[in-house]
């Protein structure tokens, strides 16, 4: 132990458990890539405005749980909470929906802050997956970013992850929705946080997981009576052509998400082994956020998957990726002169493309040999003065025990062809 340990709400990732976190991320990301998303990068703080008026001024994201700093210059920035008002800024900074190739599709990788009080499965620091189409309004763009997600799930071996998704309308339906809510609320005994919260974001009181609201919200005006024939029909034409994949979704009249920017198609990937924290995805529509960040109007649409969480899943269904043995062969040196002549196979062996690892610091036989097991290597080369003055070293394949002697100069090669 050192004096230091990681900040509350925070996690170290370390072997083994790391190389699952790699396993998920890429296959997260591998079916994006192979339907012409292309990776986007954006720094890991931003002007806090983009946040608050992206994400919303009242969201719990923008009033308590953003990590804002003011640099020495009297800057205010913001660590990113979240990564779709990002790739939107950087889209319109570098002018790529201008090229006319609408919807500039792209995905992302990060870490995300959340000053949230943290419990199993949510963290302050976090990871995502993400990916936005923008620029386009095409109900069949929505299908394909939700079938994408639903095969990287399935492609991970997740069983047990469920699509709840809902239409939140556009500018023309949504207004009177949220007078009609407000109305219904008003009239409702609630305390003195939740009725200011009607008045600025009357949906949000949908998402009060409390029983003693829950119960009072069950006549509550649902959107989906509310929404205007063109929300409407572009609602069942999603629902159409995810019906067509064989993607299976319940209709969540009461999904509604933590970010202020939706409009039209929302929807949210759970998983019940997760408690209460069960999120594992979730995104929708933005037509409007452009625009909110002083941009030409681009229909946009996209989702963010949570690493960490889709891993808890794997582990909850006992399907977590194992970590692949990082080694092919491992070099055991006896003495000096194996030493030099070993760390030179073991170098000619990774530039053709063999993973080797080597017995650093001149230990015994058996602890050298008890590393080469551990590291998973299917093959252990060792090598003493009387090896090495015949000409030759061990192989010794680890799996059956067996041990020949093999030229030194025709390592490489003999292990290449070993190893297939
Ligand atoms: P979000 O629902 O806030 O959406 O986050 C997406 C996912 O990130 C969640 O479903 C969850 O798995 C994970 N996540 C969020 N907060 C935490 C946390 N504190 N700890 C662990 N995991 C967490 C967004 O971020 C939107 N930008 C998604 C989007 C993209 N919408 C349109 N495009």
């Amino acid at each position: 132990m050192s004096t230091f340990s990681a900040p509350k709400g925070t996690y170290d990732l370390l072997p083994p458990d790391s190389a699952a976190v790699l396993a998920v991320r890429e296959a997260l990301a591998a079916p994006l890539r192979a339907a012409g998303y292309g990776y986007a990068e954006t720094p890991g703080f931003e002007h806090v405005e983009l946040f608050s008026r992206g994400v919303g001024e009242s969201t719990d994201i923008v009033t308590k749980e953003m990590y804002t700093l003011t640099t020495k210059g009297g800057t205010r920035l913001a660590l990113r909470p979240e990564g779709t008002a990002s790739v939107l800024r950087a889209t319109l900074q570098a002018n790529l929906h201008r090229a006319g190739n609408l919807p500039v599709k792209l995905w992302y990788s990060g870490t995300y802050y959340r000053y949230e009080r943290p419990q199993a499965g949510r963290y302050r620091h976090f990871s995502q997956i993400g990916a936005e189409a923008i620029g386009t309004e095409d109900p069949a763009l929505d299908a394909e970013l939700i079938i994408l997600a639903a095969d990287a799930y399935r492609s991970l071996g997740l069983t047990g992850v469920r699509l709840l998704l809902n239409s939140l309308g556009d500018r023309a339906c949504r207004p009177a929705y949220r007078t009609a809510l407000q109305d219904f609320l008003r009239g409702l005994d609630l305390d003195e946080e939740t009725r200011a919260r009607i008045e600025v974001n009357p949906l949000r009181v949908l998402d009060d997981k409390r029983e003693s609201v829950r119960r009072q919200l069950a006549g509550a005006p649902a959107m989906r009576d509310h929404l205007c024939e063109a929300c409407k029909e572009y609602h069942e034409q999603v629902r159409e052509l995810l019906t067509d994949a064989g993607v299976a979704f319940t209709d969540d009249e009461r999904l509604v998400r933590g970010l202020d920017y939706y409009t039209r198609t929302t929807f949210e990937f759970v998983h019940d082994g997760l408690g209460s924290q069960s999120a594992v995805g979730g995104g929708g529509r933005y037509d409007g956020l452009s625009e909110m960040l002083g941009g030409p109007p681009l229909p946009s649409v996209g989702w963010a998957i949570g690493v960490d969480r889709t891993l808890l899943a794997l582990r909850a269904e006992g399907a977590a990726p194992a970590a692949a043995p990082a080694t092919d062969v491992f070099a055991v040196p006896l003495g000096d002169r194996a030493r030099r002549e070993l760390f030179t196979v073991v170098t000619a062996l990774r530039r053709a493309g063999v993973a080797a690892d080597f017995g650093y610091g001149g230990r015994g036989v058996k602890s050298a040999m008890k590393s080469a097991n551990r590291s998973g290597a299917r093959f252990a080369l060792v090598a003493g003065e009387r090896d090495l003055a015949d000409g030759v070293v061990q192989l010794k394949d680890l799996g059956s025990g067996e041990q020949t002697p093999v030229a030194l100069p025709d390592v490489v090669e003999d292990l290449r062809r070993r190893l297939g």
